[in-house]
Protein backbone atom coordinates (compact mmCIF):
# COMPACT_ATOMS: atom_id res chain seq x y z
CA UNK A 1 0.00 0.00 0.00
CA UNK A 2 1.11 3.23 -0.92
CA UNK A 3 1.82 5.59 1.95
CA UNK A 4 0.06 8.47 0.98
CA UNK A 5 -3.08 5.88 0.89
CA UNK A 6 -2.02 4.91 4.81
CA UNK A 7 -1.41 8.62 5.89
CA UNK A 8 -5.05 9.03 4.02
CA UNK A 9 -6.48 5.91 6.25
CA UNK A 10 -5.14 6.81 9.40
CA UNK A 11 -6.38 10.53 8.88
CA UNK A 12 -9.92 9.28 8.20
CA UNK A 13 -9.52 6.83 11.38
CA UNK A 14 -8.57 9.53 13.39
CA UNK A 15 -10.79 11.79 12.59
CA UNK A 16 -13.72 9.46 13.15
CA UNK A 17 -12.61 8.63 16.47
CA UNK A 18 -11.67 11.84 17.39
CA UNK A 19 -15.46 13.04 16.26
CA UNK A 20 -16.60 9.91 18.40
CA UNK A 21 -14.68 11.57 21.20
CA UNK A 22 -16.04 15.09 21.19
CA UNK A 23 -19.46 13.53 20.57
CA UNK A 24 -19.08 11.30 23.86
CA UNK A 25 -18.02 14.34 25.54
CA UNK A 26 -20.94 16.46 24.26
CA UNK A 27 -23.30 13.86 25.17
CA UNK A 28 -21.54 13.62 28.76
CA UNK A 29 -21.81 17.12 29.31
CA UNK A 30 -25.16 17.37 28.52
CA UNK A 31 -26.03 14.44 30.95
CA UNK A 32 -24.09 16.80 33.72
CA UNK A 33 -26.52 19.57 32.84
CA UNK A 34 -29.50 17.66 33.05
CA UNK A 35 -28.32 15.82 36.54
CA UNK A 36 -27.91 19.75 37.30
CA UNK A 37 -31.23 20.48 36.15
CA UNK A 38 -33.03 17.61 38.03
CA UNK A 39 -30.88 18.42 41.52
CA UNK A 40 -32.75 22.35 41.57
CA UNK A 41 -35.52 22.14 39.43
CA UNK A 42 -37.76 22.12 42.04
CA UNK A 43 -36.66 25.52 43.24
CA UNK A 44 -39.17 28.22 40.84
CA UNK A 45 -38.08 29.92 38.60
CA UNK A 46 -38.77 31.67 34.97
CA UNK A 47 -38.47 29.14 32.03
CA UNK A 48 -34.84 28.79 29.84
CA UNK A 49 -34.50 29.70 27.25
CA UNK A 50 -32.07 27.26 25.71
CA UNK A 51 -31.04 23.54 27.61
CA UNK A 52 -27.61 24.06 27.60
CA UNK A 53 -27.18 28.59 27.41
CA UNK A 54 -30.30 28.38 30.04
CA UNK A 55 -30.86 32.10 31.17
CA UNK A 56 -28.05 33.51 28.87
CA UNK A 57 -30.24 34.65 26.12
CA UNK A 58 -32.18 36.43 28.17
CA UNK A 59 -29.59 38.84 29.98
CA UNK A 60 -27.98 39.52 26.32
CA UNK A 61 -31.32 40.53 25.24
CA UNK A 62 -31.71 43.00 28.45
CA UNK A 63 -27.99 43.92 27.68
CA UNK A 64 -28.45 44.37 23.95
CA UNK A 65 -31.79 46.79 25.37
CA UNK A 66 -29.96 48.96 27.53
CA UNK A 67 -32.11 47.65 30.22
CA UNK A 68 -31.24 47.48 33.99
CA UNK A 69 -30.82 43.64 34.22
CA UNK A 70 -31.92 43.66 37.38
CA UNK A 71 -35.67 45.25 36.96
CA UNK A 72 -35.75 41.96 34.95
CA UNK A 73 -34.79 40.33 38.31
CA UNK A 74 -37.26 42.21 40.10
CA UNK A 75 -40.13 41.22 37.87
CA UNK A 76 -38.86 37.43 38.60
CA UNK A 77 -39.01 37.96 42.13
CA UNK A 78 -42.05 39.31 41.87
CA UNK A 79 -43.13 36.34 40.12
CA UNK A 80 -41.31 33.43 41.00
CA UNK A 81 -41.09 34.02 44.84
CA UNK A 82 -38.57 34.70 47.27
CA UNK A 83 -36.05 32.03 45.98
CA UNK A 84 -35.88 31.20 42.17
CA UNK A 85 -33.25 29.49 40.43
CA UNK A 86 -31.00 31.28 37.38
CA UNK A 87 -29.67 28.72 34.87
CA UNK A 88 -26.13 29.14 32.53
CA UNK A 89 -24.83 26.29 31.30
CA UNK A 90 -24.20 23.82 34.47
CA UNK A 91 -24.00 26.42 36.80
CA UNK A 92 -26.93 27.53 39.20
CA UNK A 93 -27.47 30.59 40.68
CA UNK A 94 -30.33 31.68 43.01
CA UNK A 95 -31.71 35.04 44.13
CA UNK A 96 -32.99 35.79 46.94
CA UNK A 97 -34.87 38.25 48.94
CA UNK A 98 -36.76 36.30 52.02
CA UNK A 99 -34.93 38.96 54.46
CA UNK A 100 -34.44 35.86 57.26
CA UNK A 101 -32.31 34.42 54.64
CA UNK A 102 -30.64 37.20 53.93
CA UNK A 103 -29.70 37.95 57.69
CA UNK A 104 -28.66 34.52 57.84
CA UNK A 105 -26.38 34.46 55.00
CA UNK A 106 -24.86 37.63 54.42
CA UNK A 107 -24.14 38.01 58.33
CA UNK A 108 -22.63 34.81 58.83
CA UNK A 109 -18.49 33.86 57.89
CA UNK A 110 -19.64 30.51 57.11
CA UNK A 111 -20.84 31.46 53.88
CA UNK A 112 -17.57 32.73 51.01
CA UNK A 113 -18.34 34.48 48.65
CA UNK A 114 -19.38 33.30 45.46
CA UNK A 115 -15.59 31.72 43.98
CA UNK A 116 -17.53 31.30 40.17
CA UNK A 117 -18.61 34.70 39.88
CA UNK A 118 -15.71 36.85 42.25
CA UNK A 119 -12.74 34.66 39.69
CA UNK A 120 -14.61 36.24 37.06
CA UNK A 121 -13.46 39.37 37.61
CA UNK A 122 -9.84 38.05 39.22
CA UNK A 123 -8.60 38.57 35.01
CA UNK A 124 -10.29 40.93 33.03
CA UNK A 125 -9.74 39.39 29.17
CA UNK A 126 -6.65 37.53 30.09
CA UNK A 127 -4.80 40.53 32.23
CA UNK A 128 -5.12 40.21 36.23
CA UNK A 129 -7.52 42.82 37.15
CA UNK A 130 -8.98 42.85 40.75
CA UNK A 131 -6.90 39.62 41.70
CA UNK A 132 -7.03 38.57 44.72
CA UNK A 133 -7.79 42.32 46.63
CA UNK A 134 -10.35 43.24 49.21
CA UNK A 135 -13.32 42.91 47.56
CA UNK A 136 -12.59 39.71 45.25
CA UNK A 137 -10.68 37.78 47.90
CA UNK A 138 -12.63 34.45 48.41
CA UNK A 139 -10.34 32.94 50.55
CA UNK A 140 -11.40 33.77 53.98
CA UNK A 141 -7.67 33.91 55.89
CA UNK A 142 -6.62 35.52 52.50
CA UNK A 143 -9.64 38.33 52.74
CA UNK A 144 -9.28 38.55 56.65
CA UNK A 145 -5.32 39.75 56.66
CA UNK A 146 -5.93 42.24 54.25
CA UNK A 147 -8.91 43.65 56.01
CA UNK A 148 -6.84 43.42 59.69
CA UNK A 149 -4.56 46.04 58.25
CA UNK A 150 -6.63 48.28 56.16
CA UNK A 151 -9.25 48.77 59.11
CA UNK A 152 -7.33 51.22 61.22
CA UNK A 153 -7.11 54.02 57.55
CA UNK A 154 -10.91 54.05 58.16
CA UNK A 155 -11.22 54.56 61.87
CA UNK A 156 -13.34 57.12 62.91
CA UNK A 157 -10.32 59.14 64.03
CA UNK A 158 -8.07 58.61 61.06
CA UNK A 159 -11.52 59.53 58.97
CA UNK A 160 -11.68 62.90 61.13
CA UNK A 161 -8.93 63.76 59.67
CA UNK A 162 -10.12 63.59 55.62
CA UNK A 163 -12.03 66.75 56.50
CA UNK A 164 -10.05 68.86 55.11
CA UNK A 165 -9.38 66.95 51.87
CA UNK A 166 -13.06 66.16 51.55
CA UNK A 167 -13.57 70.08 52.03
CA UNK A 168 -10.75 71.62 49.69
CA UNK A 169 -11.90 68.48 46.78
CA UNK A 170 -15.65 69.89 47.16
CA UNK A 171 -14.46 73.68 47.34
CA UNK A 172 -12.55 72.98 43.67
CA UNK A 173 -15.79 71.82 42.46
CA UNK A 174 -17.56 75.16 43.83
CA UNK A 175 -14.94 76.96 41.82
CA UNK A 176 -15.73 75.13 38.89
CA UNK A 177 -19.54 75.76 39.21
CA UNK A 178 -19.47 79.26 39.76
CA UNK A 179 -17.65 79.86 36.34
CA UNK A 180 -20.51 77.48 34.84
CA UNK A 181 -23.04 79.96 36.84
CA UNK A 182 -21.27 83.07 35.64
CA UNK A 183 -21.49 81.64 31.68
CA UNK A 184 -24.88 79.91 31.99
CA UNK A 185 -23.73 77.17 30.33
CA UNK A 186 -24.82 73.32 31.51
CA UNK A 187 -23.43 71.45 34.45
CA UNK A 188 -22.92 67.85 33.52
CA UNK A 189 -23.35 66.85 37.75
CA UNK A 190 -22.11 63.31 37.07
CA UNK A 191 -19.29 64.29 35.31
CA UNK A 192 -18.08 66.30 37.62
CA UNK A 193 -18.73 64.39 41.16
CA UNK A 194 -17.38 62.14 39.02
CA UNK A 195 -13.56 64.19 38.95
CA UNK A 196 -14.21 64.96 42.76
CA UNK A 197 -14.61 61.81 44.00
CA UNK A 198 -11.84 60.35 41.91
CA UNK A 199 -9.86 62.84 43.00
CA UNK A 200 -10.59 62.73 46.46
CA UNK A 201 -9.53 58.99 46.93
CA UNK A 202 -6.21 59.61 44.96
CA UNK A 203 -5.39 62.25 47.55
CA UNK A 204 -6.49 60.34 50.77
CA UNK A 205 -5.70 56.88 49.67
CA UNK A 206 -2.04 57.42 47.40
CA UNK A 207 -1.37 60.77 48.46
CA UNK A 208 -1.31 62.05 44.60
CA UNK A 209 -3.29 64.97 43.61
CA UNK A 210 -4.77 64.73 39.93
CA UNK A 211 -6.98 67.66 40.03
CA UNK A 212 -9.36 66.44 37.44
CA UNK A 213 -11.50 69.37 36.96
CA UNK A 214 -8.69 71.27 35.81
CA UNK A 215 -7.11 67.96 33.53
CA UNK A 216 -10.42 67.20 31.81
CA UNK A 217 -8.05 64.82 29.02
CA UNK A 218 -6.80 62.81 32.21
CA UNK A 219 -7.61 59.28 30.72
CA UNK A 220 -8.33 57.59 34.60
CA UNK A 221 -11.73 58.67 34.60
CA UNK A 222 -12.27 56.76 31.23
CA UNK A 223 -10.50 53.84 31.82
CA UNK A 224 -12.67 53.17 35.01
CA UNK A 225 -15.80 53.26 32.66
CA UNK A 226 -14.05 50.84 30.67
CA UNK A 227 -12.86 48.58 32.86
CA UNK A 228 -16.47 48.36 34.66
CA UNK A 229 -17.90 48.08 31.55
CA UNK A 230 -15.89 45.16 30.68
CA UNK A 231 -16.57 43.47 34.20
CA UNK A 232 -20.18 43.06 33.35
CA UNK A 233 -19.96 42.30 30.05
CA UNK A 234 -17.79 39.53 30.56
CA UNK A 235 -19.69 38.39 33.67
CA UNK A 236 -23.48 38.61 31.82
CA UNK A 237 -22.22 37.35 28.40
CA UNK A 238 -19.69 34.74 28.51
CA UNK A 239 -19.61 35.32 24.29
CA UNK A 240 -18.79 38.91 24.16
CA UNK A 241 -14.94 38.33 24.52
CA UNK A 242 -14.88 36.04 21.42
CA UNK A 243 -17.00 38.18 19.23
CA UNK A 244 -14.78 39.71 16.67
CA UNK A 245 -17.06 43.01 16.29
CA UNK A 246 -16.10 43.16 19.81
CA UNK A 247 -12.27 43.20 19.42
CA UNK A 248 -11.46 46.88 19.66
CA UNK A 249 -13.33 47.43 22.73
CA UNK A 250 -11.75 44.23 24.19
CA UNK A 251 -8.40 45.54 23.61
CA UNK A 252 -9.51 49.37 24.79
CA UNK A 253 -10.71 47.49 27.82
CA UNK A 254 -6.88 45.87 28.04
CA UNK A 255 -5.30 49.12 27.55
CA UNK A 256 -7.33 50.83 30.47
CA UNK A 257 -6.42 47.33 32.89
CA UNK A 258 -2.86 48.10 32.09
CA UNK A 259 -3.22 51.85 32.63
CA UNK A 260 -4.50 50.94 36.47
CA UNK A 261 -2.00 48.34 37.28
CA UNK A 262 1.07 50.20 35.58
CA UNK A 263 0.01 53.35 37.24
CA UNK A 264 -0.49 51.76 40.85
CA UNK A 265 2.89 49.69 40.26
CA UNK A 266 4.48 53.52 39.99
CA UNK A 267 2.99 55.07 42.57
CA UNK A 268 3.46 52.33 44.82
CA UNK A 269 7.52 52.60 43.57
CA UNK A 270 7.49 55.76 44.80
CA UNK A 271 6.01 55.33 47.92
CA UNK A 272 8.19 52.16 48.73
CA UNK A 273 11.43 54.42 48.12
CA UNK A 274 9.96 57.51 50.64
CA UNK A 275 9.76 54.89 53.26
CA UNK A 276 13.11 53.01 52.61
CA UNK A 277 14.51 56.90 52.52
CA UNK A 278 13.05 57.17 56.20
CA UNK A 279 10.64 60.39 54.90
CA UNK A 280 7.46 61.29 56.70
CA UNK A 281 4.54 59.36 54.88
CA UNK A 282 1.31 59.11 55.54
CA UNK A 283 -1.00 56.59 57.04
CA UNK A 284 -2.76 56.00 54.69
CA UNK A 285 -4.18 53.32 51.91
CA UNK A 286 -1.02 52.94 50.13
CA UNK A 287 1.27 52.54 53.29
CA UNK A 288 -1.81 49.97 54.53
CA UNK A 289 -1.45 48.34 50.75
CA UNK A 290 2.41 48.16 51.14
CA UNK A 291 2.29 46.67 54.71
CA UNK A 292 -0.59 43.95 53.84
CA UNK A 293 2.11 43.38 51.14
CA UNK A 294 4.79 42.18 53.40
CA UNK A 295 2.22 40.12 55.31
CA UNK A 296 1.44 37.93 52.63
CA UNK A 297 4.91 37.82 51.34
CA UNK A 298 5.22 36.29 55.50
CA UNK A 299 3.09 33.56 54.01
CA UNK A 300 5.10 33.31 50.90
CA UNK A 301 2.18 34.39 48.80
CA UNK A 302 2.14 36.76 45.46
CA UNK A 303 2.34 39.85 47.30
CA UNK A 304 3.35 42.12 44.73
CA UNK A 305 0.24 41.16 42.41
CA UNK A 306 -2.13 41.34 45.76
CA UNK A 307 -0.52 45.26 45.84
CA UNK A 308 -1.77 46.27 42.76
CA UNK A 309 -5.06 44.38 43.29
CA UNK A 310 -5.47 46.25 46.15
CA UNK A 311 -4.36 49.63 44.45
CA UNK A 312 -7.17 48.94 41.40
CA UNK A 313 -9.93 48.12 43.86
CA UNK A 314 -9.67 51.21 45.84
CA UNK A 315 -9.17 53.43 43.06
CA UNK A 316 -12.80 51.89 41.39
CA UNK A 317 -14.36 51.10 44.46
CA UNK A 318 -13.46 54.23 46.10
CA UNK A 319 -15.05 56.47 43.24
CA UNK A 320 -17.57 55.44 40.91
CA UNK A 321 -20.30 54.05 43.79
CA UNK A 322 -20.27 57.91 45.15
CA UNK A 323 -20.14 59.57 42.46
CA UNK A 324 -24.00 58.03 41.16
CA UNK A 325 -25.21 58.10 44.95
CA UNK A 326 -24.18 62.35 44.82
CA UNK A 327 -25.41 62.36 41.23
CA UNK A 328 -28.49 60.85 41.50
CA UNK A 329 -29.22 62.16 44.75
CA UNK A 330 -28.75 66.06 43.01
CA UNK A 331 -31.42 64.08 40.53
CA UNK A 332 -34.03 63.09 43.06
CA UNK A 333 -33.94 66.75 44.39
CA UNK A 334 -33.95 68.65 41.46
CA UNK A 335 -37.45 66.56 40.62
CA UNK A 336 -38.74 67.62 44.66
CA UNK A 337 -38.66 70.57 45.01
CA UNK A 338 -40.17 70.39 48.31
CA UNK A 339 -37.31 67.97 49.74
CA UNK A 340 -35.15 70.10 48.34
CA UNK A 341 -36.45 73.11 49.68
CA UNK A 342 -36.24 71.36 53.13
CA UNK A 343 -32.80 70.06 52.54
CA UNK A 344 -31.10 73.52 51.66
CA UNK A 345 -33.09 75.08 55.24
CA UNK A 346 -31.23 72.19 57.26
CA UNK A 347 -27.53 73.43 55.20
CA UNK A 348 -27.95 76.92 56.36
CA UNK A 349 -29.14 76.35 59.75
CA UNK A 350 -26.04 74.36 60.34
CA UNK A 351 -23.82 76.26 57.95
CA UNK A 352 -24.77 79.39 57.85
CA UNK A 353 -22.32 81.14 56.22
CA UNK A 354 -19.18 79.49 57.21
CA UNK A 355 -17.34 78.17 54.11
CA UNK A 356 -16.04 74.77 55.37
CA UNK A 357 -17.83 71.50 56.99
CA UNK A 358 -16.87 70.60 60.59
CA UNK A 359 -17.15 67.05 61.43
CA UNK A 360 -19.56 68.09 64.47
CA UNK A 361 -21.74 69.34 61.26
CA UNK A 362 -22.25 66.08 59.78
CA UNK A 363 -23.85 64.43 62.63
CA UNK A 364 -26.48 67.56 63.02
CA UNK A 365 -27.40 67.07 59.19
CA UNK A 366 -30.15 64.58 59.68
CA UNK A 367 -32.31 65.38 56.81
CA UNK A 368 -30.03 65.44 53.76
CA UNK A 369 -28.08 62.13 56.12
CA UNK A 370 -32.21 61.07 54.95
CA UNK A 371 -32.31 61.86 51.44
CA UNK A 372 -28.91 60.27 50.74
CA UNK A 373 -30.07 57.36 52.42
CA UNK A 374 -33.18 56.90 50.40
CA UNK A 375 -31.05 57.86 47.25
CA UNK A 376 -29.30 54.93 48.23
CA UNK A 377 -32.84 52.68 48.83
CA UNK A 378 -33.72 53.43 45.23
CA UNK A 379 -30.52 53.87 43.24
CA UNK A 380 -27.58 51.20 45.05
CA UNK A 381 -24.37 51.38 42.79
CA UNK A 382 -22.99 48.50 43.67
CA UNK A 383 -26.43 46.32 43.51
CA UNK A 384 -25.02 42.79 44.58
CA UNK A 385 -22.77 40.16 46.38
CA UNK A 386 -23.20 36.47 46.04
CA UNK A 387 -22.43 33.32 48.52
CA UNK A 388 -21.32 30.26 47.74
CA UNK A 389 -23.34 27.60 49.23
CA UNK A 390 -21.08 24.70 50.62
CA UNK A 391 -23.75 22.47 52.31
CA UNK A 392 -27.39 21.43 51.79
CA UNK A 393 -29.24 24.04 53.28
CA UNK A 394 -33.20 25.36 53.68
CA UNK A 395 -34.26 28.52 52.17
CA UNK A 396 -38.21 29.72 52.32
CA UNK A 397 -39.29 26.00 52.56
CA UNK A 398 -37.33 25.15 49.28
CA UNK A 399 -33.92 22.53 49.88
CA UNK A 400 -31.05 23.96 48.26
CA UNK A 401 -28.46 21.08 47.23
CA UNK A 402 -25.05 22.49 47.95
CA UNK A 403 -23.10 23.98 45.34
CA UNK A 404 -24.94 26.63 43.87
CA UNK A 405 -24.50 30.52 44.62
CA UNK A 406 -27.12 32.92 46.13
CA UNK A 407 -27.59 36.58 44.34
CA UNK A 408 -28.69 39.36 46.90
CA UNK A 409 -29.52 42.79 45.47
CA UNK A 410 -30.67 45.67 47.43
CA UNK A 411 -32.01 47.15 44.46
CA UNK A 412 -34.28 44.07 44.46
CA UNK A 413 -35.72 44.20 48.09
CA UNK A 414 -35.80 47.95 48.03
CA UNK A 415 -38.07 48.06 45.11
CA UNK A 416 -40.56 45.92 46.70
CA UNK A 417 -44.32 47.07 47.80
CA UNK A 418 -43.60 44.06 50.28
CA UNK A 419 -40.82 46.00 52.22
CA UNK A 420 -41.40 50.08 51.33
CA UNK A 421 -44.95 51.35 50.84
CA UNK A 422 -44.88 52.67 46.87
CA UNK A 423 -41.78 51.50 46.16
CA UNK A 424 -40.77 54.00 43.30
CA UNK A 425 -41.66 56.68 45.41
CA UNK A 426 -38.39 59.11 46.53
CA UNK A 427 -39.31 59.71 50.12
CA UNK A 428 -36.42 60.22 52.51
CA UNK A 429 -39.17 60.13 55.43
CA UNK A 430 -38.24 56.35 55.33
CA UNK A 431 -35.13 56.75 57.02
CA UNK A 432 -36.51 59.13 59.56
CA UNK A 433 -34.38 58.84 63.31
CA UNK A 434 -38.08 57.69 64.69
CA UNK A 435 -38.82 55.57 61.76
CA UNK A 436 -38.75 51.90 62.10
CA UNK A 437 -35.65 50.38 60.16
CA UNK A 438 -35.89 48.07 57.23
CA UNK A 439 -35.34 44.21 58.25
CA UNK A 440 -32.56 43.20 55.94
CA UNK A 441 -34.47 44.74 52.96
CA UNK A 442 -32.24 47.48 52.40
CA UNK A 443 -28.11 46.75 52.21
CA UNK A 444 -26.35 49.09 49.82
CA UNK A 445 -23.79 48.18 51.56
CA UNK A 446 -23.98 45.06 51.92
CA UNK A 447 -23.67 43.48 55.23
CA UNK A 448 -22.02 41.25 57.54
CA UNK A 449 -18.12 40.35 57.68
CA UNK A 450 -17.69 41.49 53.84
CA UNK A 451 -19.49 44.60 54.06
CA UNK A 452 -18.33 47.74 52.25
CA UNK A 453 -15.07 49.02 54.21
CA UNK A 454 -15.53 52.43 52.75
CA UNK A 455 -19.19 53.31 54.22
CA UNK A 456 -18.52 56.16 56.39
CA UNK A 457 -15.75 57.32 54.41
CA UNK A 458 -18.07 57.53 51.26
CA UNK A 459 -21.11 58.91 53.66
CA UNK A 460 -18.47 61.73 55.15
CA UNK A 461 -17.32 62.67 51.70
CA UNK A 462 -20.90 62.74 50.19
CA UNK A 463 -22.10 65.09 52.62
CA UNK A 464 -19.69 67.68 52.46
CA UNK A 465 -19.84 67.44 48.93
CA UNK A 466 -23.29 67.62 48.44
CA UNK A 467 -23.80 70.25 51.55
CA UNK A 468 -21.40 73.03 49.70
CA UNK A 469 -23.47 72.94 47.09
CA UNK A 470 -26.59 73.20 48.16
CA UNK A 471 -25.11 76.37 50.25
CA UNK A 472 -24.13 77.71 47.69
CA UNK A 473 -26.26 77.25 44.30
CA UNK A 474 -29.63 77.10 43.45
CA UNK A 475 -30.19 74.65 40.47
CA UNK A 476 -32.78 73.28 38.32
CA UNK A 477 -33.15 70.53 35.82
CA UNK A 478 -32.59 70.59 32.05
CA UNK A 479 -36.06 70.11 30.70
CA UNK A 480 -36.84 66.83 28.74
CA UNK A 481 -33.47 64.88 29.46
CA UNK A 482 -34.02 60.42 30.49
CA UNK A 483 -34.33 60.02 34.70
CA UNK A 484 -32.99 56.45 33.53
CA UNK A 485 -30.34 54.53 34.99
CA UNK A 486 -27.79 53.31 33.04
CA UNK A 487 -26.28 49.91 34.45
CA UNK A 488 -22.62 50.00 33.45
CA UNK A 489 -21.68 47.33 35.91
CA UNK A 490 -22.48 49.97 39.26
CA UNK A 491 -25.80 52.36 38.44
CA UNK A 492 -25.38 55.67 37.43
CA UNK A 493 -27.52 58.22 36.00
CA UNK A 494 -28.50 57.36 32.21
CA UNK A 495 -28.55 62.02 31.23
CA UNK A 496 -25.41 62.51 33.55
CA UNK A 497 -27.69 64.75 35.61
CA UNK A 498 -27.89 67.92 33.06
CA UNK A 499 -28.50 71.26 35.05
CA UNK A 500 -28.86 75.07 34.77
CA UNK A 501 -26.97 76.79 37.94
CA UNK A 502 -27.31 80.44 40.02
CA UNK A 503 -25.59 81.42 42.53
CA UNK A 504 -27.87 81.68 45.87
CA UNK A 505 -29.29 84.67 46.13
CA UNK A 506 -28.19 83.96 50.01
CA UNK A 507 -24.29 82.65 49.42
CA UNK A 508 -21.97 84.86 50.83
CA UNK A 509 -19.00 83.54 48.39
C1 LIG B 1 -21.91 55.13 48.14
C2 LIG B 1 -20.74 54.57 48.19
C3 LIG B 1 -20.47 53.09 48.28
C4 LIG B 1 -21.33 52.02 48.16
C5 LIG B 1 -22.82 52.05 47.88
C6 LIG B 1 -20.53 50.82 48.35
C7 LIG B 1 -21.03 49.53 48.31
C8 LIG B 1 -20.28 48.40 48.54
C9 LIG B 1 -20.79 47.06 48.49
C10 LIG B 1 -22.22 46.66 48.15
C11 LIG B 1 -19.77 46.22 48.80
C12 LIG B 1 -19.80 44.69 48.79
C13 LIG B 1 -19.35 44.21 47.44
C14 LIG B 1 -19.47 42.72 47.24
O1 LIG B 1 -19.94 42.02 48.12
O2 LIG B 1 -19.05 42.26 46.18
C15 LIG B 1 -18.60 47.02 49.04
C16 LIG B 1 -17.36 46.52 49.39
C17 LIG B 1 -16.24 47.29 49.54
N1 LIG B 1 -16.16 48.66 49.41
FE1 LIG B 1 -17.68 49.93 49.09
N2 LIG B 1 -19.23 51.18 48.55
C18 LIG B 1 -19.14 52.56 48.53
C19 LIG B 1 -18.01 53.32 48.70
C20 LIG B 1 -16.75 52.85 48.98
C21 LIG B 1 -15.57 53.65 49.17
C22 LIG B 1 -15.53 55.18 49.11
C23 LIG B 1 -14.54 52.80 49.41
C24 LIG B 1 -13.08 53.10 49.68
C25 LIG B 1 -12.60 54.23 50.05
C26 LIG B 1 -15.07 51.44 49.36
C27 LIG B 1 -14.33 50.30 49.56
C28 LIG B 1 -14.85 49.03 49.60
C29 LIG B 1 -14.06 47.85 49.91
C30 LIG B 1 -12.56 47.82 50.18
C31 LIG B 1 -14.94 46.76 49.88
C32 LIG B 1 -14.58 45.30 50.17
C33 LIG B 1 -14.79 45.04 51.65
C34 LIG B 1 -14.42 43.62 52.08
O3 LIG B 1 -14.83 42.64 51.45
O4 LIG B 1 -13.72 43.53 53.09
N3 LIG B 1 -16.41 51.52 49.10
N4 LIG B 1 -18.94 48.36 48.87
Amino acid sequence: MALYQIVAEWTTYLTFYLLCAVFIAFVGYCLYVWHIHQKYDHIPGPPRDNFLLGHIPTFRREMNSDRVIHDRFLEWTEKYGPVYRINTFHTVSLVVSCPEATKEILMSPKYSKDPLAYKRIFHLFGLRFLGNGLVTAVDHDTWYKQRRIMDPAFSSSYLRGLMDTFNERAECLMQHLEVIAEERTIANMHRMVNCVTLDVICKVAFGVDLDLLKHPDSPFPNAIDLCLQGMIQDIRDPFFRHSPWNRKKVREIQEAVKLLRTTGAKWINQRRKAVENAEDVPKDILTKILKTAEELKADGEENHEVMLDNFVTFFIAGQETTASQLSFAIMELGRHPEILKRTKEEVDEVLGTRRDVLYEDLGKLTYLTQVLKETLRLYPPAVGTSRWIHEDTVISGFKIPAGCSILFSSYITSRMEKFFKDPLKFDPERFHPDASKPYFSYYPFSLGPRSCLGQTFSQMEAKVVLTKFLQRFDFSLVPGQSFDIKDTGSLRPRSGVLCTIKHCAKSTF
